[in-house]
């Protein structure tokens, strides 16, 4: 049982005339906890309150405004549009109750009423809320649950695709770090607006530790080889983005619900295109918004930090070196490789890529 089942639910009434408040708080306050405002300002302030009413009586003639008012500037804030009203009224023209429903109101008691009729409506719309509230915190309960179940999927993945990469796991700690640098950065960008919600922030930041996930089907002798590759172990070096998306693949072909197996489809997209270039001369050749999004942020960290870290073949750049190779050019990194709204999110936060990348941040 819930706290909400064990404690008193809570009825505001709101009419400008005390006299009508007394009668209906004498009706009600032995089962129920009573508010009472006389207008309908106040009755806006209690309901959208810390502690909101369960169920509004709501008189419709008020002076200054009106219980249609009031109920609809209910109903227009999320704080308090899940509140059920009744109109407590002595008007029993049929469009002012058309009226009254068409702003979202629950019920109609007309006055003078019985006072068996209004304990009966009353229980029984206090009833329905009860069980609607309680639906909704199940429900809230069991998407809690997916997400956790999701994140330690992910994450699990990300835990062996660790194991096998000669690199240790702080280059995936910060590749997300820096992904969720830029993706913070950018998410009120014209350019990407509606992208990045909280659930696609969400996903994407934990999904990128499985970019280099197919590199599990790569052989050590050539992941781990110090020397410059050959044509051939090059173009096996670069199986490792289809390898990635293939494993992810079957993956989601095992679940049953293919519904839930949208939450990988980030970890496919980044370890498909995290190699792409944005002037296509990438591993795929995909070009400019052909490449998704999570593949051209997972780009800029992969590179940023591939340059600022030791590899078998190579000694690791300074931070100025990396951001000149970047921004510049070397030959083999150009800045054309790199979407330029993402390439300048980079520039504007250097500074913070700098500390991620002495370990200081
Ligand atoms: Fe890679």
């Amino acid at each position: 049982m819930s706290n909400s089942d064990k404690a008193r639910q809570t009825i505001l009434i709101v009419d400008d005339t005390p006299e009508n408040i007394m009668i209906l708080m004498d009706l009600l306050r032995n089962q129920y906890t009573i508010t009472v405002a006389t207008n309908g300002k106040r009755a806006l302030q209690l309901a959208s309150s810390g502690t909101p009413p369960d169920l509004i009586l709501l008189d419709v003639l008020m002076p200054e405004m009106n219980g249609y008012e009031v109920c609809s500037q209910l109903k227009a804030d999320p704080r308090t549009s899940d509140i059920p009203v009744i109109f407590v009224t002595g008007l029993s023209d049929e469009s002012d109750e058309q009226k009254g429903f068409d702003l979202g109101a629950v019920d109609f008691i007309l006055k003078p009423f019985s006072p068996s009729l209004v304990k009966a409506r009353v229980r029984i719309h206090l009833e329905l809320k009860k069980h609607r509230d309680n639906l909704e915190e199940i429900v809230h309960e069991r998407t809690r649950e997916l997400v956790l179940t999701q994140d330690a999927a992910i994450f699990g993945l990300g835990v062996l695709a660790e194991y096998r990469d000669i690199e240790t796991g702080q280059h995936i700690m910060r590749t997300r770090k820096y992904v969720q640098l830029m993706a913070e950065q950018l998410k009120d960008h014209s350019r990407f607006k509606g992208y990045f919600s909280d659930a696609t922030m969400h996903l994407l930041i934990n999904s990128t530790p499985l970019h280099d996930i197919g590199k599990v089907a790569i052989p050590d002798v050539i992941l781990q080889k110090p020397g410059p590759l050959t044509e051939l172990e090059f173009q096996t070096i670069k199986q490792h983005t289809i390898f990635g998306k293939e494993i992810i693949n079957r993956i989601e072909a095992g679940m049953s619900d293919k519904s839930a197996s949208s939450f990988l489809r980030f970890a496919e997209e980044l370890a498909y295109t995290h190699h792409e270039h944005w002037d296509g001369s990438g591993y795929h050749g995909l070009k400019g918004d052909e490449i998704p999004v999570s593949g051209r942020l997972m780009a800029m960290a992969d590179i940023y930090d591939a340059l600022t870290s030791v590899r078998v073949y190579k000694s690791a750049y300074s931070h100025e070196e990396a951001l000149k190779t970047i921004t510049e050019g070397n030959g083999r990194t150009r800045p054309e490789h790199f979407d330029p709204v993402v390439l300048q999110a980079f520039v504007d936060l250097c500074d913070t890529f700098r500390q991620v990348s002495s370990g200081r941040s």
